[in-house]
C-alpha cells in the first residue's frame, strides 16, 4: 500500500543476524516468462513465482489481452492464452512498470500490431526503447505513434539480421519471443546473456521453438507459423539480484547467516568480489553461508551486464563498502542515474564523494546513523533497509511500495535472521 512504511531498528554496526534466509524465484526471470504465455496454444504453468506487486501488475495486463491467469498453489500459476488476443497495453499499468515492454513483441507477432504506451519502471536512467523500436521495424514493421501511444504495425513479419547498438536484456527476450512467431530465421547479435534470458529460452524451447545461443552473444531462432505447445511447466530460477542482496546483509549484519534456495553460480563474479574484500564465505550448489569476517577490505565495483557484476547490486554494495575499510571506487556503466541514493546515504553518515554521474569514492569504515529515509526505488530502497539495519538507532523507510514491487515480504524474511523491522 502507498502508504506503508518501515521502522528499523538497527545494530549500530555490531554483526549480530543468525539463521537462513531463503531467496524467492527471479522477478527479471518469471515476468517474461508469463508474457511468453500469449505464445503458447495451451495452458502454461510457471512454478516458483515470487508474489509481488510486479507480477500482479503483470497479470492485470494479461488479464486485459484476454490472458486466463489463475493462482492454483501458493507459488504457482496457470496461464491460458486465447485464439484471439488484445493488441492495446492498458495505458496506466503498462506505464508502471518496465517489464509491460515484453508483450510488446509477442503480441506483434501474434497479431500484427501492438499500441501501447513508453514503459515507466524504476527511475534509474533514460530508458529509451530504440533498440525494440529499430528491431521491429527490421522485421517489417511500420512504427507510429499517436497521443503519446506507439503504434506498431505489420501486415506481414519476416525473420531478420540485427545488431543491437548495446546488449539490452529486456529486448534480447522481446525479440527472442517475437522472432519464434515470425517465418524465417532471425539472427541477433550483441545480445544479452543473462541466465533469465537462457531459462526462457530453454522453456520456449521445450515447446517447441527453435532458439539456439541463448546465454552467447549471438540468438538464432528459427521461426514458427503456429503457436508453442507446452509440455513442462517452467521452473522459475532463483533470484541471483536477491541473493546477492542478501549475501551483502550477511557480510555487514551477520555472524552467520545461510542463504538458501539459490545458485551462486550466477553470482560468480560478485563472489570473487567479496573474496577480495575479504567476506568470508563458502557456497554449495544453492546455498551461500556467510560467517563473521575479521575485517572487510576496500574494493572497486565495475558494474557490468552478465557475467559481471550486476547493476541491481549497485547500491546494496555501497552500503557494504561504507563498513569496508579504505576508499573504495563504484564505476556504474550500465544507467546513467543510478548513483542518486548515494546522498541518501551520505547523511546516514557514509563518507561518499561522487565524481560524475557514473563514478564515486566511499571511505570506510563510517558508523551510519537511523533517520528517515525514503526508498528512491526497488533497489537501492532495499540498500536503504540494509542500511538501516546497519545504523545506530531507529529509521523510518517511507516509500516502501518500490520494495514490494520486486522483494516478498521482505521484513518477513529479515526477520527470520533476527533484524527488527516492523511494516507499519
Ligand atoms: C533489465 O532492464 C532489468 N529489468 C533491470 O532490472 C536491470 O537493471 C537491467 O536489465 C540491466 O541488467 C528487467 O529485466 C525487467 P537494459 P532493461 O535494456 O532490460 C540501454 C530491476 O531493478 N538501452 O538491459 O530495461 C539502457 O538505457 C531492474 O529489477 C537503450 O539504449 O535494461 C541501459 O543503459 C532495474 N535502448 C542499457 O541499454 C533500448 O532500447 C541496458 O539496459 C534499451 C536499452
Amino acid at each position: 500500500m502507498e502508504n506503508e512504511k518501515f521502522i528499523i531498528q538497527g545494530l549500530g554496526g555490531q554483526r549480530a543476524f543468525e539463521g537462513k534466509i531463503p531467496v524467492r524465484g527471479a522477478k527479471n526471470a518469471v515476468l517474461k516468462t508469463f508474457a511468453a504465455s500469449l505464445l503458447f496454444g495451451n495452458e502454461i504453468r510457471v512454478d516458483n513465482v515470487p508474489f509481488i506487486q510486479d507480477i500482479a501488475n503483470m497479470n492485470e495486463l494479461l488479464r486485459h489481452l484476454g490472458v486466463g491467469v489463475e493462482r492454483i498453489e501458493e507459488k504457482s500459476f496457470v496461464l491460458n492464452s486465447p485464439d484471439a488476443i488484445g493488441t492495446d497495453l492498458c495505458g496506466d499499468i503498462a506505464k508502471s512498470f518496465r517489464s509491460s515492454i515484453v508483450l510488446t513483441g509477442p503480441i506483434l507477432a501474434r497479431e500484427g500490431k501492438v499500441i501501447f504506451p513508453h514503459p515507466g519502471g524504476c527511475v534509474i536512467g533514460e530508458r529509451p526503447i530504440d533498440i525494440f523500436l529499430e528491431s521491429f521495424k527490421k522485421m517489417g514493421a511500420d512504427i507510429d505513434m499517436h497521443d503519446r501511444q506507439y503504434v506498431i504495425s505489420a501486415d506481414k513479419l519476416a525473420g531478420a539480421e540485427i545488431v543491437f547498438k548495446i546488449p539490452s536484456v529486456t529486448a534480447t527476450e522481446t525479440l527472442m519471443m517475437t522472432a519464434t512467431l515470425v517465418p524465417g530465421k532471425t539472427i541477433l547479435h550483441n545480445v544479452a546473456c543473462e541466465p533469465e534470458i537462457v531459462a526462457l529460452a530453454d522453456f520456449l524451447n521445450t515447446g517447441g521453438a527453435d532458439i539456439s545461443g541463448a546465454g552467447s552473444h549471438t540468438i538464432v531462432i528459427k521461426g514458427r507459423d503456429s503457436l508453442l505447445k507446452s509440455k513442462e511447466p517452467y521452473q522459475t530460477p532463483p533470484d541471483r539480484i536477491e541473493a546477492g542482496s542478501f549475501a551483502i546483509l550477511a557480510a555487514v549484519c551477520g555472524k552467520d547467516i545461510e542463504i538458501t534456495d539459490c545458485k551462486p553460480d550466477h553470482l560468480r563474479v560478485f563472489l570473487r568480489t567479496f573474496d577480495n574484500a575479504g567476506v568470508n564465505f563458502e557456497t554449495t550448489e544453492n546455498s551461500i553461508r556467510i560467517k563473521m569476517s575479521p575485517q572487510l577490505n576496500a574494493i572497486n565495483v565495475k558494474t557490468h551486464e552478465y557475467p559481471g557484476i550486476p547493476t541491481d547490486l549497485q547500491s546494496p554494495l555501497a552500503v557494504f563498502l561504507t563498513q569496508a575499510s579504505g576508499r573504495s571506487l563504484i564505476f556504474e556503466t550500465v544507467f546513467e542515474s543510478r548513483l542518486d541514493y548515494l546522498s541518501e546515504l551520505s547523511r546516514m553518515g557514509a563518507d561518499v564523494m561522487i565524481c560524475d554521474p557514473h563514478r564515486a569514492f566511499i571511505t570506510g569504515v563510517t558508523p551510519l546513523r537511523g533517520r528517515e529515509i525514503e526508498s528512491p526505488d526497488l533497489r537501492a530502497g532495499l540498500a536503504f533497509i540494509i542500511a538501516a539495519l546497519v545504523a545506530k538507532g531507529e529509521s523510518i523507510v517511507h516509500n516502501i511500495h518500490n520494495i514490494d514491487r520486486g522483494y516478498e515480504n521482505i521484513e518477513e524474511r529479515l526477520q527470520m535472521v533476527g533484524a527488527d523491522i516492523k511494516r507499519i
